[in-house]
C-alpha cells in the first residue's frame, strides 16, 4: 500500500470572496499535493470554508441572507475560482473542499469538545473550565486582542483598533469556557525541541517558541449563543457556542472521519493523520500553539508539521487583505494571465516565508523574459527545428566514434555525460529545494537548465550544422540533447505548471495519442527522482508545436487591465447601498448581470466573466463602498433659518437652510409630520449639499436633510450637532 500524505490550506472565511492571497496557498499546496504524488504517496489536499461566526452573520445581514445562504453563495463562487484556476478535484487539484457547515463536521467537533472537556491538562486540572470573559475582540481576526495587539482609540469613549485591519473592536464581557492554554507551555515546548521541522521556516519556528516561552494564558472557546449565534453548540450547555477557531481548525480531522465513521470509511483519519498545514503567517500561532494544545487535550498526536509562509503585501507594505481593500483581483488576473503564468510568478516570486510585493508590471515582466523568451522559446526552437531537420522525429543522440573529431571542430561537447550530468546535478538541487518548500530557488535551478541548453544550441549552431551533410549525426545529437533535456524539465515543472509541463510533453510526441483508450500518459505518475538520462526514445513523432506562452504587449495589457480596475470600482458604487436588500439582486447592474447569466452556465468562458465581475459582486456582498465612492457625497452643517408647511402637502416643510455659502439654500423635508417649523429655527443640521436639485409640488429641492428612520413607520429624527459647530462645516 503507498504511503499516504496529508496536506491542507486554511479553510477561507466564507464572509467574501477570494483574492490572491487566499489563491496563493492554494497554489502552493496543489504544487507540493502533485509533487508528493509523483513520488509515489497517495497524497490527500485540503480546502475549504470556514462559515461560522460573526464575521459570516455580519456579512449575511449586509447582504439581506441568512448565514446558512451567505456561505453557500460565497462558496459557489470559491469553488468557481478553484476550477478557473484549475485547482479542483477535476483538473488534480484538491481531494475535498471542506465546509465546516457539513453536518459530519458538527458531530466531530462536539466529540472532539467532550474529548477535550473530559481530559486532565499536563497538570492535572480540567482542561475546559467556565469563567468570564472580559475583552477586546476583532471580528475580521476573530481573535481576541490583547493591549499591544491594538492601537488606543483617539477619544475615550471610542473602542480601539485591530492593528492589522484597523477596524474597530468589539467589547465582550461576558459568561465564557476557556481552555486551560497556560498549562501547556511546557508539553508544547517539548514538542517544538523534540521536532525540529515541526514549525518552518526556522524564523517562525523561534518566534512561536518565545511567545510560548514568555507564558500562555488561557484562551476563551466559546461565546454566549445571544452574541455569536451562527455556530456549533457548545455540547450540554447551548447557551454558548462553541468558538470559531476551535471550530475551524478541527476540520483537519473531521474532514477525513474523525467522528463520523461514513467519513471515515470514505476518507479514513487512520490512514491520513497526521497532517502538514501550509498556513499565512498571519494565522501561525493558532496552528502551532492553540491547535497542537487542544490535540493534545484530546490525545490525539499532533500534526506531522506546520509551514507558515509570508504575505503578499501591497505596494505600501501592508497585507493584502478586504478589509484595506487592496487585494489582487483573481478576475483581472484570470482575464489576462495564463493560470501558469500565475502560479509560475507567486512561486518564483516570494522566496517562500518572505513577504512578496506583487505588481502586474512584474508579473508580466517575468512572462516575458522566463516564459516566452525563456522556456517557450527553447520549447519552440527545438521542436521546429526537429521538424525541420529530422523529419519530425526524435533523433539519435549518438555520435559515432568515426564522427567523433568532425563533432568536435563543431563546438560540441562529444561526451554526452557533460550534459547529463548537468541536468541530473540539477534535479537534485531541484528536488532538495522543493523537500524544503524552497520553490524559488527550485525553479531557479530549473531555468538554470533551460539556460545552459539554449547556450549549447546557440554554441552549435544547428543550422549551420544542416548545410554539412557530414554533421548530421551532429545536428541529432545536439537536438536529442535539447529535448532530452526538456524531458527532464517537464516532469520536474509539472507540479509548479501542469498544464504547460503536459503541454510541452505533448508537444515532444510523449503524451500518449489523444483519443486513445488509454488515458494520456501523464506526468502526474513520473517520479522525478527515477529520471534517467536517454529516456527519450529515438524515432519519438513529436506532436503540434503551438506557442505555449505568447510574448504580451506591456504597455497595451497595462492600460488594459488600469481600465479593467477601475471600471470594477466604478460599476458598484452606484449600487452599494448599505443596508438595503442587495443592490445585487433587486437591479443587477450591467456587470452583474452578466455574471448572474454566467453562473447559470458554469464554463471556462463564463467562468472569465463571472471573476470579472468578482469586484462589484464582492462589495455587494460586503454592503461596502470604497471611501472614494463615500467622499462623493458631501455633507455640511446647516442651520435652519426659517420653516414653513406647504398648502396640500401635509408632509413637507419648505426649509431656508444656512449652509455657509452666500444664498442659503431652499430644502424640502418629509418632517412635517413629526415637527413644528417654528421649533426648528435656529437647528444645527447635518445636509447632504451635491444632490442634483429636484422638483416637488413645484418648488425646488437644493439638498436633503439627513434623520434617522424610527420604529415601523419610520420617524424621522432629525441628525443633529451637540457642540457648537459653524455653518458650512464638511462632515467626513
Ligand atoms: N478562517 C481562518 C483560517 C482557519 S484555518 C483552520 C482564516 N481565514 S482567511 O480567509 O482569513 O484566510 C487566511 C489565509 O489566507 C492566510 O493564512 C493565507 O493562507 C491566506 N492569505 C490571506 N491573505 C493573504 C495574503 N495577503 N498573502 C498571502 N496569503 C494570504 O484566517
Amino acid at each position: 500500500m503507498a504511503k499516504t500524505f496529508y496536506l491542507t490550506t486554511p479553510i477561507y472565511y466564507a464572509n467574501s470572496f477570494p483574492h490572491l492571497g487566499h489563491l496563493y496557498t492554494m497554489i502552493v499546496a496543489d504544487c507540493v499535493h502533485r509533487y508528493k504524488e509523483q513520488r509515489g504517496l497517495e497524497s490527500y489536499f485540503l480546502t475549504g470554508t470556514d462559515e461560522h461566526g460573526i464575521n459570516i452573520e455580519r456579512a449575511a445581514e449586509r447582504a439581506g441572507r441568512t448565514p446558512q445562504e451567505q456561505a453557500d453563495y460565497v462558496v459557489s463562487y470559491f469553488t468557481k475560482v478553484t476550477s478557473a484556476f484549475g485547482l479542483d478535484t477535476e483538473h488534480g487539484g484538491y481531494d475535498t473542499f471542506m465546509r465546516t457547515t457539513y453536518p459530519f463536521h458538527a458531530e466531530g467537533v462536539s466529540k472532539f469538545w467532550r474529548q477535550v472537556a473530559h481530559s486532565k491538562t499536563p497538570k492535572g486540572r480540567e482542561a475546559i473550565y467556565k469563567g468570564h470573559y472580559e475583552g477586546w475582540f476583532c471580528a475580521p481576526c476573530a481573535a481576541y486582542k490583547t493591549e499591544d495587539e491594538y492601537s488606543k482609540p483617539q477619544q475615550l469613549d471610542q473602542p480601539p483598533l485591530c492593528l492589522i485591519h484597523e477596524a474597530a473592536l468589539d467589547r465582550v464581557s461576558e459568561e465564557s469556557y476557556f481552555f486551560r492554554l497556560s498549562d501547556y507551555g511546557d508539553a508544547l515546548l517539548e514538542l517544538y525541541e523534540s521536532r525540529p521541522d515541526f514549525i518552518r521556516p526556522e524564523a517562525r519556528r523561534n518566534e512561536v517558541m518565545s511567545f510560548v516561552r514568555s507564558g500562555l494564558q488561557d484562551l476563551s472557546v466559546s461565546r454566549l449563543r445571544s452574541s455569536v449565534g451562527w455556530g456549533i453548540p457548545v455540547p450540554d450547555d447551548p447557551a454558548h457556542t462553541i468558538y470559531v477557531w476551535f471550530d475551524a481548525l478541527t476540520n483537519y480531522i473531521t474532514a477525513i472521519g474523525y467522528g463520523n465513521e461514513e467519513r471515515e470509511r470514505a476518507v479514513g483519519f487512520e490512514k491520513f493523520w497526521p497532517a502538514l498545514h501550509l498556513v499565512g503567517k498571519d494565522i501561525l500561532r493558532f496552528h502551532a500553539v492553540y491547535w497542537p494544545a487542544f490535540l493534545m487535550a484530546a490525545s490525539v498526536e499532533p500534526p506531522r508539521g506546520i509551514i507558515a509562509h509570508g504575505m503578499w503585501v501591497d505596494q505600501a507594505g501592508r497585507k493584502m487583505s478586504k478589509t484595506l481593500g487592496n487585494t489582487v483581483e483573481l478576475g483581472v488576473l484570470h482575464k489576462h494571465f495564463s493560470v501558469d503564468a500565475i502560479r509560475y510568478f507567486c512561486l518564483r516570486e516570494m522566496v517562500f516565508g518572505q513577504d512578496g510585493r506583487f505588481g502586474y508590471e512584474s508579473l508580466i515582466d517575468r512572462t516575458n523574459s522566463d516564459l516566452a523568451s525563456g522556456l517557450g522559446n527553447l520549447t519552440s526552437r527545438t521542436l521546429t527545428m526537429i521538424s525541420r531537420y529530422c523529419e519530425g522525429k526524435s533523433p539519435s543522440g549518438l555520435i559515432p566514434e568515426e564522427r567523433l573529431l568532425l563533432a568536435k571542430r563543431s563546438g560540441i561537447d562529444t561526451d554526452e555525460t557533460t550534459i547529463a550530468g548537468f541536468v541530473e546535478h540539477a534535479r537534485d538541487d531541484f528536488l532538495l529545494h522543493f523537500e524544503n518548500y524552497a520553490f524559488s530557488r527550485a525553479l531557479e535551478v530549473a531555468w538554470s537548465v533551460v539556460a545552459r541548453v539554449d547556450k549549447m544550441i546557440s554554441d552549435a549552431k544547428p543550422w549551420d550544422l544542416a548545410k554539412d551533410g557530414n554533421q548530421r549525426e551532429t545536428l541529432s545529437a545536439v537536438l536529442y540533447r535539447a529535448a532530452e533535456s526538456l524531458r527532464w524539465l517537464c516532469v520536474l515543472l509539472y507540479p509548479l505548471m501542469p498544464e504547460s509541463a503536459q503541454g510541452i510533453y505533448d508537444q515532444l510526441g510523449l503524451g500518449g495519442a489523444s483519443g486513445s483508450p488509454n488515458a494520456k500518459n501523464s506526468l502526474a505518475a513520473i517520479d522525478p527522482a527515477e529520471l534517467r538520462w536517454g529516456g527519450l526514445q529515438e524515432g519519438t513523432r513529436i506532436g503540434e508545436v503551438k506557442p505555449l506562452f505568447p510574448r504580451i504587449d506591456k504597455g497595451k495589457l497595462m492600460s488594459e487591465i488600469k481600465t479593467d480596475r477601475s471600471s470594477g470600482t466604478h460599476a458598484t458604487a452606484a449600487d452599494a447601498v448599505p443596508g438595503a436588500p442587495t443592490a445585487v439582486e433587486t437591479q443587477p447592474s450591467p456587470a452583474m448581470k452578466h455574471a448572474t447569466e454566467a453562473d447559470a452556465v458554469p464554463g471556462r468562458a463564463e467562468m472569465l466573466s463571472t471573476l470579472n465581475a468578482k469586484r462589484e459582486e464582492e462589495l455587494a456582498i460586503e454592503g461596502l463602498i470604497d471611501i472614494t465612492d463615500f467622499t462623493k457625497v458631501e455633507l455640511r452643517v446647516g442651520e435652519v433659518l426659517s420653516a414653513e408647511r406647504i398648502p396640500k402637502a401635509d408632509k413637507l416643510l419648505l426649509l431656508s437652510v444656512d449652509i455657509g455659502e452666500e444664498k442659503p439654500r431652499q430644502i424640502l423635508a418629509g418632517i412635517a409630520l413629526h415637527y413644528e417649523p417654528d421649533k426648528l429655527i435656529g437647528r444645527k443640521i447635518a445636509v447632504v449639499s451635491n444632490l442634483k436639485p429636484r422638483k416637488m409640488r413645484g418648488y425646488e429641492s437644493q439638498g436633503m436633510l439627513l434623520a434617522a428612520s424610527v420604529g415601523e413607520e419610520g420617524k424621522p429624527v432629525l441628525a443633529t450637532f451637540t457642540e457648537d459647530v459653524p455653518n458650512g462645516a464638511r462632515l467626513k
